[in-house]
């Protein structure tokens, strides 16, 4: 098969939440593409190490600690950032939150952590980066989940969160077309080796294995496989694609994913939190 390549050369990437896992690998590969990346989340240990992993790539990148809770400090960084790179070309909103709980145990304040970092995040990012993304041109990927779409059991707080993120991606898509903005959201299938997948799949080589075969393709996804996915919707391939929930999960969400949430409610039941 022919490889795809792309050129990202003099384009300015944000990547919000890309200190680790998924969206670090986004950043990744939009650095070896030849962007400038910036990347936020709230660690700072954690932003230094993804600063330095991602200048191995030869480009210029930016870091900045902030919650994306806070609207306030996210304006900061934004206006910060843009003084720096210039206009945004790309923006990514990933940062979330996630743990297994079941609805009837589950305190308000677990559903409003959720809820405020996967929903309200994604607002503050996209309201408080608007005025710096390039129009007409600039492209706006949020990180969604099958949860959107795929009802799990331990999972109403995800579910209800992702499922706003997706109407936020496609109410912007509606808004922000006619000054040339495209949004979109990517739905990471299970991505192996990363948090969300500690935090939900079964323990062991065997839960694995399960959550493998529960995939058409057979395989958990990489963060390689979201990073190309990422470079393809930023791309002018992908120039009239706007307003889409794209899941880059090996069909996963077509069946297979609703058996993460059987298993953890087993689990649940044999006294695992
Ligand atoms: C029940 C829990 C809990 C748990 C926290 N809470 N963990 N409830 N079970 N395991 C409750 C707390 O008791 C508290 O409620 C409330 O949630 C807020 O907790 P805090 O610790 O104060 O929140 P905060 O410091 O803001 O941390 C947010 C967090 C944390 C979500 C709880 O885990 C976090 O920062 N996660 C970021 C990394 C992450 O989750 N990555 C995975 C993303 S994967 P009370 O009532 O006690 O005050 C993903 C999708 C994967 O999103 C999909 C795979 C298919
Ligand atoms: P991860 O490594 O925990 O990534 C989450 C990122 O967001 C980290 O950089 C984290 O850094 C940051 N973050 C979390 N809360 C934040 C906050 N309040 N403010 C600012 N930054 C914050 O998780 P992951 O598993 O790779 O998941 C990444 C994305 O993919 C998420 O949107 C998730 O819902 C989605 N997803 C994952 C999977 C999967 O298989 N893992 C499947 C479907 C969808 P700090 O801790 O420093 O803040």
């Amino acid at each position: 098969m022919t490889e795809c390549t792309f050129d990202y050369r003099g384009c300015n990437v944000f990547v919000a939440g890309g200190t680790s896992g998924i969206n670090l690998g986004i950043a990744r590969g939009f650095a070896r593409a030849g962007a400038s990346v910036a990347v936020l989340s709230r660690s700072r240990e954690k932003v230094d190490s993804a600063v330095a992993d991602l200048q191995q790539q030869g480009g210029r990148v930016l870091g900045y600690t902030a919650d994306v809770r806070d609207g306030e400090r996210l304006q900061e960084v934004f206006a910060a950032a843009h003084r720096e790179l210039g206009s945004f070309d790309v923006l990514v909103s990933g940062a979330a939150g996630n743990f297994p709980t079941a609805a009837n145990s589950m305190s308000s304040n677990a559903f409003k952590a959720v809820m405020d970092i996967d929903l309200l995040g994604t607002f503050n990012v996209l309201r408080y980066s608007y005025a710096y993304l390039r129009k007409p041109g600039a492209c706006v990927i949020n990180i969604s989940a099958p949860q959107a779409f795929v009802p799990m059991e331990m999972q109403a707080h995800v579910c209800a969160a992702k499922a706003g993120v997706d109407m936020l991606t496609r109410t912007t898509a509606l808004e922000w077309g006619p000054v040339g903005i495209r949004v979109n959201s990517l739905v990471p299938g299970p991505i192996a080796g990363t948090e969300g997948m500690k935090r939900l799949a079964p323990p062991g080589p065997a839960g694995a294995a399960m959550i493998a075969d529960s995939v058409p393709l057979k395989r958990q996804g990489t963060t390689e496989d979201l990073a190309q996915a990422a470079l393809f919707i930023a791309s002018r391939a992908a120039g009239y694609i706007n307003g889409v929930i794209l899941p880059v999960d090996g069909g996963w969400s077509l069946g297979g994913a609703g058996e993460i949430g059987r298993s953890l409610a087993a689990l649940a039941g044999q006294g695992v939190r």
